[in-house]
C-alpha cells in the first residue's frame, strides 16, 4: 500500500524523523484556517495524491497569507494529476531551504537486499537524476544485519556529503531506517531532504510503501487505507475474499488457481495481439468454485465498463466441472440483467463431460463453450474487439 505524503509525514514524526508541521484540508476554508493555525509567514499548499511530479503539475504552491492559502487550495482541490483527483491538500509550514538532497531505502527484490540511494543533488526527479547524472546517485546495499551508524556514514560519504553535513544527515538516515523496518515498509523515500538556512535537516516530502504481506502485524495501518482512492473493483473483490488485480485491457479473466490464471493471461495477451485486445484483470476464484463465488467474481468483472468479454477458464480438480458449470449458470441467474457481456467458457479436468453437458443443456445466449484454452482465448479476444 502506498501512503499519502501526510501519512508518511505522520509516520516520520512517530519515529523521530524531523518534519515540519502539516495540516490536512479538504476545502479552501480549511486551508485558510490551517494557514492561521500554523502561524508562520510562509506555508506551502500541497496536493495529496499518490503519484509523483505534483510540483510540476501545479500541485505545490507557496502561500504568504491566509487568503493566498485559500486561493491555492481552491486551485489545487479537484485538480487531476496524472489521473489522480486531488481530494485533499496538506498545508505545510514553509521551510527556509538552503540545500535539497535525496534519500531513499527500498527493497531491491532482484538482488534480495535492502538498498539505500542517496544524493546531494535532491529536488529533481530521481528517474531524471539516475539517467542524466548517474554518478551523482549513490546506491549502497544495506547489509542483512541492518543499517547502523557505520553503514549510514558510508552512504553519506558515497553520496558526496561533506563531513559536517554528513554528521547531521546520518542520525536522520538512522531514524528513516527505523521507519522502514518498524513499519514493515518496502520503500521510504525523502525527496527533498533539505538543509535549512539555519543548518537543520528536515524531511520535506515523504513517500512510503508498506508491505501488505506484513499488514497483519500492524492493525494500526488499517486506518491508512484510503477507500475513496482505491479502485472500486479491487475493494469489492477484497471484500468478497477474491484474489483480483485490475489491468488495462478488455478481456475479463476468471480461473481457479493462480498458476492457471497467470497462464490464461499470457494466452489471452498472445491471442489479443491479432485483435488489439488485452486481459482486463487477474482473478483467481480458488479451489471451491461455488455458484456464489463464481457470481461474486463475475459481478466484479462484468460490471467493469472496460470489460467487453469474459473468459472463464476452469480446470476441475477437487471442485469438479459439473459443480463449476452449475456455478456459472447460477451466477448468471444471480446477476440477471447485469450480465450483458459474452462469456467464453473452457472446462477441463474432473467430470468435464458432465460439466459441458450442463452448460449445453442450459443453452445460455451469452455463453460460448470452447474445448481448448487456446481456442477459448482466441474467441474471447475476438469478442472483446467487437
Ligand atoms: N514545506 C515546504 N517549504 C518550502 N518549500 C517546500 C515545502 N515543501 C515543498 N517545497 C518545495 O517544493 C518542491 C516540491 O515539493 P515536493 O517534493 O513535496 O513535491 P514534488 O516533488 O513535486 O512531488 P513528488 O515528490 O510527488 O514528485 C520541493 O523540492 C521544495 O523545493
Ligand atoms: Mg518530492
Amino acid at each position: 500500500m502506498d501512503l499519502y505524503e501526510y501519512q508518511a509525514r505522520d509516520l516520520f514524526e512517530k519515529h523521530g524523523v524531523p518534519v515540519l508541521k502539516g495540516i490536512v484540508a479538504t476545502t479552501p476554508q480549511e486551508a485558510k484556517d490551517a494557514y492561521n493555525t500554523l502561524g508562520g509567514a510562509v506555508a506551502v499548499v500541497k496536493a495529496q495524491v499518490k503519484t509523483g511530479g505534483r510540483g510540476k503539475a501545479g500541485g505545490v504552491k507557496l502561500a504568504k497569507s491566509a487568503e493566498e492559502a485559500e486561493a491555492n487550495a481552491q486551485a489545487i482541490l479537484g485538480m487531476d494529476i496524472k489521473g489522480h483527483t486531488v481530494y485533499r491538500v496538506m498545508v505545510a509550514a514553509g521551510a527556509d531551504i538552503a540545500r535539497e538532497f535525496y534519500f531513499s531505502i527500498l527493497l531491491d527484490r532482484a538482488n534480495r537486499q535492502n538498498l539505500a540511494m542517496c544524493s546531494v543533488e535532491g529536488g529533481m526527479e530521481i528517474e531524471q537524476l539516475a539517467k542524466e547524472k548517474p554518478e551523482a546517485l549513490a546506491k549502497v546495499p544495506i547489509p542483512a544485519s541492518g543499517m547502523d551508524e557505520a553503514v549510514a556514514k558510508d552512504i553519506a560519504e558515497k553520496a558526496g556529503f561533506d563531513a559536517e553535513t554528513a554528521a547531521k544527515v546520518v542520525p536522520v538516515m538512522l531514524k528513516l531506517w527505523e521507519v522502514y523496518t518498524g513499519e514493515d515498509a518496502t520503500l521510504v523515500e525523502v525527496n527533498p531532504l533539505v538543509q535549512t538556512a539555519s543548518g537543520d535537516i528536515i524531511a520535506l516530502d515523504g513517500k512510503i510503501t508498506l508491505d501488505d504481506n506484513a499488514r497483519y502485524r500492524h492493525p494500526e495501518h488499517n486506518e491508512l487505507v484510503d477507500h475513496k482512492a482505491a479502485d472500486e473493483r479491487e475493494l469489492k473483490a477484497q471484500e468478497a475474499g477474491l484474489n483480483y488485480v485490475r489491468l488495462e485491457g478488455q478481456v475479463g479473466i476468471i480461473g481457479n488457481g493462480a498458476g492457471l490464471v497467470m497462464s490464461t493471461l499470457d494466452v489471452v495477451a498472445y491471442a489479443g495481439e491479432k485483435y488489439g485486445t488485452k486481459p482486463a484483470n487477474f482473478l483467481d476464484i480458488g479451489g471451491g468454485a461455488s455458484a456464489e463465488v463464481m457470481a461474486k467474481g463475475l459481478d466484479v468483472i462484468l460490471t467493469d465498463p472496460q470489460v467487453k468479454s469474459c473468459f472463464v477458464n476452469v480446470f476441475g480438480g477437487i471442485t469438479a466441472c459439473d459443480e463449476v458449470a452449475n456455478g456459472i449458470i447460477g451466477a448468471l441467474e444471480i446477476l440477471g440483467d447485469q450480465a450483458t457481456k459474452p462469456l467464453v467458457v473452457r472446462l477441463d479436468g474432473n467430470k468435464v463431460e458432465e460439466g459441458r453437458a450442463i452448460l449445453k443443456a442450459a443453452n445460455h445466449p451469452l455463453v460460448t463453450m470452447m474445448e481448448t484454452m487456446d481456442e477459448a482465448a482466441d474467441k474471447a479476444a475476438e469478442l472483446a474487439a467487437k
